[in-house]
């Protein structure tokens, strides 16, 4: 058997896929365990600023770019009185998180959030709750947060502080309404009409505003597809985008079974997309329904921990989950898929961004620092803005237990015309053999190799923490060209990004 998978490219600037929506970078921060409390927010850390931000973690997010982070929740967000948590500080309840099984203080809330999320420059997508509240509350926040003056909610935010309107563009309709584990759960159709009430009467408030309504809380579900078919035959006219999340995680020590799971991300977008386009016919629209995966993420290592935490704690350490390198490598081929799908994912959130199941991590007192995940994430968010090329991926295949075949090769390319630059990311699945990629850039004459940064290394348990980086991007080879043909070395198991100035 030899010990090399070959593989082919052929990239053409005239296969245009769509450009990636800067927004598909999102990501996710819920009042959940230390995101909020003791993550970004702790006013006796050292590193924290006059309003109780770390600074340091401040820096870790704004390396990653992150456009748009959605807010408050999640779970916790079917719960939540956003009343609670305007005014002053010292009037505001704690109450019991029924989601979480933790107590909520309430120190953090929508103005200190959007005052964090602009130090970060970032948009916020802000959720209102359609599960235990409704149209009454959901109009309020608009008003609260957009409306210039002059009305109850609005003057309220000039009282609290903000004489502008935040002028936030991206609003989510709830969060898993299909989830039985969710405060307020609803069938398809409960869910499907108070959102398009809700959403009808918050567009009414601000007409500016776009809506994201909820599909499934992942693929296995019972209900999938049937909610989405459902839910967009109720809200089709109200709303923009489908919300759908899905977490993934290793139940084996099968490494190419674990690779292949991007695979299910991949037929989860297409089977929406055709929904979609089914109730877009069915209701006779001339717009074509786009995708929000706002929660995407490896979720499974804390998950026995996390049976074992006492209830009723202010940021108790939930989801903490710790990530190694085969991790980050799913989390590239998932990277790559929601690429893939750019002409209708407009919005993608990595799951989440401090603490919980994320990037980056800190000690309380102490240190922050970045998990293996945060590589590709950073990666793709600061090279993958442009133009999404469709390439030819010829690649030898391997057999999934779950999935059928797969290719051992998952890639895609990025062309960035303004600064004359091209991005191809690719993922060697296999964990075994290095890959000889052959690459075919045939409209891109004169094109020169600019760097060949790699995530990889002898052992895919490996993992960061706040003392050691053991898995750390490294520069490779750059690709060498002969011919018209460019020759690159893809390790074994391995995230790799190739950049070319063109
Ligand atoms: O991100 C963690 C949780 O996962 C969210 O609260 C929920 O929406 C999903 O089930």
């Amino acid at each position: 058997m030899a010990d090399l998978n070959k593989a082919e490219l052929i990239v053409d600037k005239a296969f245009k896929l769509a450009e990636a929506d800067p927004r598909l970078y999102g990501s996710f921060i819920e009042h959940l365990g230390r995101a909020v409390y003791g993550g970004i927010y702790e006013p006796d850390h050292p590193e924290a600023d006059g309003e109780g931000f770390r600074k340091d973690v401040m820096d870790l997010v704004r390396r990653l770019q992150v456009p748009l982070v959605r807010y408050p929740g999640g779970n916790f967000l079917s719960g939540y009185r956003w009343e609670d948590g305007i005014g002053p500080q010292k009037e505001r309840p704690s109450r019991l998180d029924l989601a979480w099984k933790s107590v909520e203080p309430n120190l953090i809330g929508t103005d200190e959030f959007m005052s964090w999320a602009r130090k970060i420059d970032a948009e916020v997508n802000l959720a209102v709750n359609l599960g235990t509240r409704g149209i009454e509350a959901a109009r309020n926040l608009v008003e609260y947060c957009n409306h210039p003056s002059g009305s109850y909610w609005s003057d309220l935010r000039i009282k609290n502080g903000t004489k502008n309107p935040y002028g936030i563009r991206t609003w989510s309709l709830g969060n898993e309404m299909d989830g039985p584990w969710q405060i307020g759960h609803k069938t398809a159709y409960e869910y499907g009409r108070l959102a398009a009430e809700a959403g009808k009467v918050m567009k009414w408030v601000d007409p500016s505003i776009e809506l994201v309504v909820c599909g499934s809380s992942n693929s296995a579900m019972p209900t999938f597809p049937e909610w989405e078919a459902t839910v967009l035959t109720e809200t089709y006219d109200q709303v923009d985008y489908i919300s759908i999340h899905s977490y993934y995680g290793n139940s084996g020590d099968d490494v190419l079974e674990y690779m292949a799971q991007s695979e299910d991300m991949n037929r989860y977008i297409s089977t929406v997309v055709s929904v979609c386009d089914y109730v877009q016919a069915k209701v006779r629209s001339r717009k074509k329904m786009m995708i929000s995966f706002d929660e995407w993420n490896v979720w499974f290592h804390s998950s026995e921990a996390d049976k074992k935490q006492e209830p009723w704690r202010i940021a108790p350490p939930l989801l903490q989950d710790i990530y190694n390198l085969e991790d980050a490598v799913l989390v590239g081929l998932l990277l790559i898929t929601l690429l893939s799908h750019a002409d209708r994912v407009k919005i993608g959130c990595l799951a989440q961004l401090v603490n919980v199941i994320a990037p980056i991590m800190t000690e309380p007192k102490g240190e922050a620092w970045v998990q293996t995940i945060y590589y590709p994430f950073m990666h793709a968010s600061l090279y993958g803005r442009g133009t999404v090329l469709i390439p030819a991926v010829i690649s030898p295949e391997y057999e999934s237990k779950d999935f059928g075949p797969v290719l051992y090769l998952a890639s895609t390319a990025v062309y960035n015309e303004e600064s004359s630059g091209l991005t191809v990311f690719a993922v060697n699945r296999d964990p075994k053999k290095e890959m000889e990629l052959s690459l075919d850039l045939r409209s891109f004459k004169g094109a020169s190799a600019v760097d060949h940064i790699i995530l990889d290394g002898p052992d895919p348990k490996a993992v960061n923490s706040a003392k050691a980086q053991a898995v750390q991007p490294r520069k490779g080879k750059l690709p060498v060209e002969e011919s018209g043909s460019w020759t690159v070395t893809l390790p074994a198991l391995s995230w790799n990004v190739l950049r070319f100035g063109v």
